[in-house]
């Protein structure tokens, strides 16, 4: 997990800005398009995700899945066939197609709920969202998102001892974030 957090910690700070939803300028439209560039991603690496059955790792990653409370979100807003419409997927992807390196790609969407966390209280005061209006998604696992950040680090600690190649975890991580990163900057959102 030390190897993870100080390879990757560069790519948060950039991603940090980009994402850029902690200034007290952000509006109801920011956060439309915030949410659209997230469901983009999430709907999009997901299936690659899913198709490693991290289940035989003992990690239960359908539980974790964001795109339907993404979906939930955006219906909340009344722009999800909207978004369905015109975001379409992301391909530019990274490589995914191995056990360690989808726990890579966790780390990144695992710790994001860890800054939800945070996102969804400014969210709160700013602009009155919670899980039920359109908020679900930064909500994430609510009070339990510190118990299952704990759990992913157990799991994923475990596998790495077992398996070793912790080179091809790290990687995908830091594929992970850029992938994102390319996918924020690149995804252009029709106002609906
Ligand atoms: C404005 C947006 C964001 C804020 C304010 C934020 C804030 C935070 C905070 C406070 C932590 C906990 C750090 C710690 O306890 O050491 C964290 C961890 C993390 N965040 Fe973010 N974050 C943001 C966006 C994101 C995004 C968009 C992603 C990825 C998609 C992400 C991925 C991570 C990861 C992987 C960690 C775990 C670091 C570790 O302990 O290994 N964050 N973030």
């Amino acid at each position: 997990m030390t190897k993870l957090k100080e390879a990757t910690k560069e790519q948060h700070e950039n991603l940090e800005s980009v994402v850029d939803v902690m200034n007290k300028m952000f509006t109801r439209e920011d956060y439309e398009r915030l949410l659209t560039k997230f469901y983009k991603f999430y709907s999009s690496i997901e299936p690659r995700v899913g198709v490693n059955r991290l289940n035989d790792s003992g990690f239960d990653f359908d539980a974790r899945r964001k795109t339907t409370s993404l979906e939930r979100d955006l219906a909340n807003l009344g722009i999800l066939e909207n978004v369905k419409h015109l975001a379409g997927s992301w391909s530019d992807l990274p490589d995914l197609d191995t056990p360690a390196k989808a726990f890579g790609a966790c780390y990144v969407m695992e710790g994001a709920t860890l800054g939800g966390q945070i996102i969804m209280r400014h969210l709160k005061d700013h602009l009155g969202l919670t899980p039920d209006n359109g908020g679900s998604f930064f909500n994430s696992y609510g009070p339990q998102v510190g118990p299952m950040w704990k759990e992913f680090c157990a799991v994923t600690t475990e596998f790495a001892e077992k398996n070793g190649n912790d080179e091809e975890t790290v990687n995908a991580a830091k594929e992970t974030f850029d992938s994102f990163a390319r996918c924020f900057a690149e995804t252009s959102v029709a106002s609906n």
